[in-house]
């Protein structure tokens, strides 16, 4: 298939924090686009989340009124997945992040979907040769890697597993680009891919100098941000992501490279087990009025 907005259908799997934006990324570029989840609750949430943002977008100027309504036209929400499956060209699985669920869901779309059709996911953890297999078609499938924001963030991670074809890779290339995206091509199979191995490496060294009496993590915060040009410190990107997430991630990157440096860090969880999450709870590193 050609990445082209004329003649290429969108699935996106997933209406939560990351798939009603993609979905949305590529209604606003000129797809026809459907977004497919389990829940009609969070497909009717997404769809209001998504009326507010482009109402937003187009009340500040970065979108005309004309441009958003016929994105929205061309975004069909549908919890039947046979009703949308057998038109799509290219699918963006954005569901749930348990690999039991994306195995399922890409067995089903191996069955329903048109043969020629490449299936990516947006997972952050598992490497899309873990679903390839259950697709039966390995050569076409991927991880398509959005940020979130997915609306505003620019970059997306195209990471090839093993057996994913040269042609599959420069379709999801083109198609990243077609959605006004810088992508990035990932020759392996990495945890963390290439961002949030950048990130966690700034952020193991920050927790290294705090506990070393180093610095403050005011002070650490201020360098990121001062000397850097970071947007935010190590220390307040925990507490927005969420302790607890960090504290996941962790778990998860260190059981797949078995190195010790990727294990959770013990000041982290020991705010966890205070009930200190972040921004979410109130308090974490920093406290929070909400
Ligand atoms: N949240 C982030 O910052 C972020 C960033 C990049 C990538 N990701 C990845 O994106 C994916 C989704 O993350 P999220 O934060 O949007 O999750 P989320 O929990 O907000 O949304 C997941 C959605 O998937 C739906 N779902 C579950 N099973 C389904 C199925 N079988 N068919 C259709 N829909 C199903 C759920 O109902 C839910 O609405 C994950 O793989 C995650 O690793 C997340």
């Amino acid at each position: 298939m050609d990445a082209n907005p004329g003649s290429t259908h969108i699935l996106v799997i997933g209406a939560g924090a990351m798939g009603a934006q993609i979905a949305m990324t590529a209604a606003l570029a000129g797809y026809a686009t459907s977004i497919n989840d389990v829940s009609r609750t969070q497909l009717d949430a997404a769809a209001a989340q998504l009326r507010t943002r482009t109402d937003k977008m187009v009340q500040s100027g970065k979108l005309g009124s004309g441009a958003a309504a016929a994105a929205h036209v061309r975004l069909r929400f549908s919890t039947e997945l046979d009703a949308v499956a057998s038109s799509a060209d290219f699918v963006i699985e954005a569901a749930t992040e348990r690999l039991e669920i994306k195995r399922e869901i890409f067995a089903v779309l191996g069955r329903l979907t048109p043969e020629h059709a490449i299936l990516a996911t947006n997972s952050s953890t598992l490497g899309s040769s873990k679903v390839a297999a259950a697709s039966g078609r390995p050569d076409r499938v991927c991880n398509m890697h959005f940020f979130n924001p997915a609306l505003v963030m620019e970059c997306v991670e195209v990471v090839r597993h093993p057996g994913t074809s040269q042609a599959t890779v420069d379709t999801t290339m083109a198609l990243a680009r077609s959605l006004g995206k810088s992508p990035v091509l990932i020759n392996r199979e990495v945890p963390g891919f290439i961002a949030n191995r950048l990130m966690g490496a700034v952020q193991r060294e920050a927790l290294a100098l705090l506990a070393g009496g180093v610095a403050s993590r005011e002070d650490i915060d201020t360098t990121a941000k001062g000397a850097l040009r970071h947007p935010m410190g190590p220390f307040e990107l925990m507490d927005l992501v969420g302790l607890d997430v960090v504290t996941d991630i962790a778990r998860a990157t260190h059981a797949e490279t078995g190195d010790p440096a990727d294990a959770p860090n013990d000041a982290v969880m020991s705010l966890v087990r205070e009930g200190k999450l972040g921004r979410k709870s109130g308090a974490g590193w920093y406290t929070y009025d909400h």
